[in-house]
């Protein structure tokens, strides 16, 4: 058994890692043929994916997909710990298994993910999840296989490394989507923002390799996919790691030449953002005018306790020159409310930042203490009444700018990837503009996967409404 540790996650020898290919041990192709599995995926972009990752080595085993949980043979939870009701939905679903395990003693269930790596979630598990399969770690799912078979015979598994393994290349992939891709090009990140557990779930930063990264868009581009996503908790820092004279600017470069028609990337870190990578995006008119850039607060003071590395005037300092620089950006966020010490003054400093920047888009939420983080030190925590009211007056001022936002494209024309059909209405369909709005339009002889000319004809507030010119 390996159970995770915080103090082991913090203290990673940066360039003590290779690259090993996945290889499928050729005993286990197969083995569950005939049973069924339920993958269960909670939180961001980086989990998505790897449950992409997962749900092709389940198929290698030879699981088939079953959607209905209760009647699974497998049931598996890709796991999320950045707030509390991250962990209270898993812990739910848990408790649903064990009455299931009850009427089916049969039934394999297994957790994977970032809770996996908490000492205190391990805890938990073994004193009241006992008959699970196996609990296995962010750095290591690779493993499933062999600790599934194990746990057969021998009882739960764990599994769980506190220090990153080897990046794990060719790892068979079964996409959700045959348009839209997301290719990872950095793993960890290495900020310790004050409030966040990511630095010790996913561990420290370690960039792909470019050529790594190249040659799986270019096998993208082959099967004809149309978009890709750059994956990284903090994709601005990719290279840093690796390379002396190569960052994202010039990988956003790289991946622009192979004339891919969409490219994305999420997430970014206002502090890694340099000028050469605001002109890389202003070039090229396949990196999409859409940027994802956290502020978690507006106050220099809360900014400072966060540990974010950029204050409020140099963060609108980058909108600026993103602004002026790309035209048509719509720029999203992410924002915290009653990070601990923040008081009236501060929350207000907050809107004003959302009053400068009109986001697009942005995620709030409220501060949540994480176990092992330095935040969870501070004494002055904001009360819950506090922190509710405040994201409800965050909220109706950022819908506010959604809309405004919106209202503005009503007469104009945006490319949009088709994505889907509506399944209530004849030539309805969905899809993304360049901007990442979701555009609900009409037209004729329209394929799933084409870039077609939408012109607006309605905005919501979390949607447009159109027609195919
Ligand atoms: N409490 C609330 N929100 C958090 N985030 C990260 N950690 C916490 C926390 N402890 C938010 C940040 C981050 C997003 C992915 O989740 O805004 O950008
Ligand atoms: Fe967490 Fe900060 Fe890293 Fe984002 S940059 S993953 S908020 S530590």
């Amino acid at each position: 058994m390996h159970k995770p540790d915080f103090k082991e996650a913090r203290t990673m020898d940066k360039r003590n890692y290779e690259t090993k290919k996945f290889e499928l041990d050729e005993k286990y192709r197969n083995y569950f043929k005939g049973k069924t599995y339920f993958l269960k995926t909670y939180g961001c972009q980086m989990n998505e994916h790897d449950s992409e990752n997962i749900e092709a080595i389940l198929k290698e085993l030879g699981f088939m997909q079953e959607e209905d949980y209760k009647k699974a043979d497998l049931i598996l939870l890709n796991t999320c710990s950045i707030r509390e009701n991250a962990h209270n939905k898993a812990y739910g679903m848990l408790g649903r298994c064990k009455h299931l395990k009850e009427e089916r003693p049969e039934l394999m269930v297994g957790l994977c993910g970032c809770m996996a790596q908490e000492e205190v979630v391990v805890n938990s598990i073994l004193e009241k999840f006992p008959w699970m399969n196996f609990v296995v770690g962010t750095h290591n799912f690779n493993e499933i296989p062999n600790l599934l078979v194990k746990s057969l015979s021998d009882g739960l598994q764990v599994e769980v490394y506190s220090r990153e393994r080897d990046l794990i290349e060719e790892m068979p992939t079964e996409r959700q989507s045959k348009f839209k891709a997301y290719v990872n090009i950095i793993y960890g990140c290495d900020k310790f923002c004050t409030y966040c557990i990511v630095p010790y779930t996913r561990g420290r930063q370690r960039s792909r390799k470019k050529e790594d990264i190249l040659e799986e868009i270019k096998s993208l581009i082959k099967e004809g996919y149309k978009e890709v996503t750059l994956l990284g908790q903090n994709v601005n820092a990719y290279g840093k790691d690796l390379y002396e004279d190569y960052s994202f600017g010039e990988l956003l470069e790289d991946v622009a030449q192979l004339k891919i028609p969409r490219i994305r990337f999420v997430t970014s870190h206002p502090w890694d953002f340099t000028d050469h990578m605001v002109d890389v995006i202003a070039k090229y008119d396949n990196i999409m005018p859409s940027i994802h850039l956290p502020v978690q607060s507006g106050s220099n003071k809360i900014l400072k306790l966060m540990g974010r590395r950029y204050t409020q005037e140099s963060y609108l300092e980058l909108v600026k020159k993103l602004k002026e620089k790309i035209p048509n950006l719509a720029l999203s966020t992410d924002i915290i409310v009653g990070f601990p010490k923040e008081e009236e003054e501060d929350f207000i400093k907050t809107m004003d930042i959302v009053d400068a920047c009109k986001y697009d888009n942005a995620f709030t939420f409220m501060y949540s203490i994480r176990h092992g983080t330095p935040a969870e030190k501070i004494k002055e925590q904001v009360p819950d009444e506090v922190k509710e009211e405040r994201l409800q007056r965050l909220n109706e001022r950022v819908n506010f700018y959604f809309l405004e936002n919106n209202k503005a494209l009503v007469g104009k024309t945006l490319k949009v990837l088709v994505e889907g059909k509506s399944l209530k209405q004849d030539n309805a369909y969905y899809g993304y503009s360049e901007t990442n709005k979701l555009v609900n339009f009409t037209g004729e002889n329209i394929q799933l996967g084409e870039i077609v000319d939408v012109e607006i004809t309605e905005a919501k507030t979390w949607s447009l409404d159109g027609q195919r010119k």
